[in-house]
């Protein structure tokens, strides 16, 4: 009952805050003929997100997404080309990667591989961006862990435990695994990342207007003036 709630509730907030972004727009589309196309956007998105800010990223992707709309227009692309389009976000590597990934799939027979685990094969898609895109556009119930995932789970936990600690990391998967709602876990996913980028805050929680508060243990540990690590990462 209590992992219904979290999920009703968090689910109900996105819905309602969610922010309108081009690769949200892709992955929301209603058709399941194009499964391949959201999985493109997810991707796309995601390796840009994981270093660069959204506000930054929305111009970028749409750049991309204009020359490249396709895994079969990208896999034709060259690497200067690709590293022009990237020029700004840095870590190149993730877009070389990116143009890799896409030959191998389109060298494949061209179908985006559906499951985490299967997409997970493909040159640089790791743990992280193999959940995203399984779960976001495949509607596969797999979690999502980035670093703001992490402080909302250790804080609705209460873990005290290092965060930076790979253990802590690999227990705070299974636990995200355990919460992530099996009908709309793309749209769970984004949830807890967006209450970690927003609310949820390292400094300043606005635990106030949380949708969780009441089930944060760590909120109820420090409203009983029970001392608690929760850790700030
Ligand atoms: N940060 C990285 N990917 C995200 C997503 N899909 N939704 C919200 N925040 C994110």
């Amino acid at each position: 009952k209590e992992i219904s709630k979290i999920r009703a509730s968090l689910l109900k907030w996105y819905d309602i805050n969610r922010r309108d972004l081009p690769w949200r727009r892709i992955s929301d589309e209603k058709s399941e003929v194009d499964e391949g196309r959201k999985a493109y956007a997810v991707w796309v998105s995601e390796v840009m997100l994981q270093q660069t800010r959204v506000q930054t990223v929305i111009d970028y992707f749409n750049r991309w997404m204009e020359k490249w709309p396709t895994i079969h227009h990208l896999a034709q692309a060259s690497l200067e080309e690709v590293n022009d389009t990237w020029a700004g976000l840095g870590y190149y590597r993730r877009a070389r990667y990116l143009l890799e990934g896409a030959k191998m799939i389109v060298d494949g027979g061209g179908e985006f591989p559906k499951t985490a685990s299967s997409l997970q094969t493909v040159n640089g898609i790791g743990n992280y961006t193999a959940g995203a895109i399984a779960s976001i556009a495949f509607k596969e119930a797999v979690p999502v862990v980035d670093g703001n995932v992490i402080r909302v789970i250790t804080r609705l936990k209460a873990i005290s435990a290092n965060p930076k600690d790979s253990k802590t990391v690999k227990s705070i998967w299974k636990l995200a695994g355990q919460l992530v709602d099996p009908s709309r876990p793309g749209a769970f996913n984004q949830a807890v990342m967006e209450l970690g980028a927003t609310l949820c805050s390292v400094t300043s929680p606005g635990c106030s207007t949380c949708p969780i508060s009441l089930e944060c243990q760590a909120l109820s540990l420090s409203t009983n003036h029970e001392s608690v690590q929760v850790t700030d990462y």
